[in-house]
């Protein structure tokens, strides 16, 4: 098949994630249409990146006329119908592998055949998501982080399934959006966050213990191994929700112990003290 050339790009997703990915991917000069499941959620969308390319403007990290280009190059939809014409999607809906397998069946019918498929899941089997194609070698993950146009880090996630072809193109259209790439295996947590959870949970696990105080925990880390943040003001700042789902997918995934989130960490999540955005977590940010 035609290796791909890409020029028009999909986000299926108008959410945090979503919309950074538009913005980048809109500042490196591709046309973006992005979705989401209604007008309003679009729209809203649309206007916040609007709002981050004026920060940029104002940080003199772009001038206003890039700024323009880049915001008429971003359309929005409702509809996947839509997306007939991208050669490359990149899905960041919610985490929910029935949702994302049923959004890369439509994608699959609705996309030309040489376009590539990816998802910006943080903790889902991408080749589970990919059966629900036909076109297993041009599907794959491209792994942001938040904020997307602040974070220089792409991970590309390589399934057992996916070409040379498409990885080069990924990798190359990673350069082009001015991320540093890496090449991460399709394993719960590919790289960052198999690294990551463990490290949260045992700092969660030291706690329920009695055996450090938090801050001693987080000073430590800081002070120990020059992390910016603690870890427990990581997992605040993460949300201890999303911090506990990722943990329990991986452990489901693995039932390796070194993933399961400790008691103490569910526990907070039934409470509610999600960290920064219920303004509860480890520590008081009210
Ligand atoms: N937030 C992070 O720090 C982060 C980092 C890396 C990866 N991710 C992953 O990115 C994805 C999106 O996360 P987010 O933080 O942007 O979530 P979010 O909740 O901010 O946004 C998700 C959006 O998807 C929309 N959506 C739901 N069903 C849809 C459908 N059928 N079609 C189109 N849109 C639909 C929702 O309305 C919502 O606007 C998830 O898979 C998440 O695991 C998140």
């Amino acid at each position: 098949m035609e290796a791909t050339e890409i020029k028009q790009v999909g986000v299926v997703g108008c959410g945090i994630m979503g919309r950074g990915i538009a913005e980048v991917t809109a500042c490196a000069g591709y046309t973006v249409t992005i979705s989401d499941i209604n007008q309003d959620i679009v729209k809203d969308g649309i206007k916040a990146i609007d709002a981050s390319l004026d920060l940029a403007v104002r940080r003199q990290k772009l001038d206003k006329e890039a700024k323009a280009a880049a915001l008429s190059r971003i359309a929005g939809t409702c509809e996947l119908s839509d997306f007939g014409g991208c050669d490359l999607v990149i899905e960041a809906a919610v985490e929910d592998l029935a949702l994302k397998k049923s959004i890369f069946r439509e994608l699959d019918k609705v996309c030309p055949q040489n376009a590539i498929l990816a998802t910006n899941t943080s903790c889902l089997s991408i080749i589970d998501i990919a059966s629900a194609t036909g076109r297993m070698d041009r599907v794959l993950g491209l792994h942001f982080f938040n904020p997307v146009p602040l974070m220089k880090l792409l991970e590309i996630v390589r399934t057992i399934a996916v070409s040379e072809e498409t990885m080069e193109t990924a990798r190359a259209f990673g350069k082009s959006i001015d991320k540093s790439v890496v090449i991460a295996p399709d394993m719960p947590g590919f790289i960052v966050n198999r690294l990551l959870m463990p490290f949260l949970t045992e700092a969660v696990r030291l706690v329920e213990s009695g055996q450090a105080t938090k801050e001693d925990i987080d000073r430590a880390v800081m002070l120990g191994l020059n992390h910016p943040m603690g870890p427990l003001k990581l997992a605040d700042m993460v949300g201890l929700d999303t911090a506990c789902f990722i943990a329990e997918a991986m452990y489901e995934e693995t039932k390796d112990d070194r993933f399961a989130p400790p008691v103490l960490l569910r526990k907070m999540v039934s409470a509610g003290r999600h960290g920064r955005k219920t303004k509860k977590g480890f520590y008081d940010y009210a």
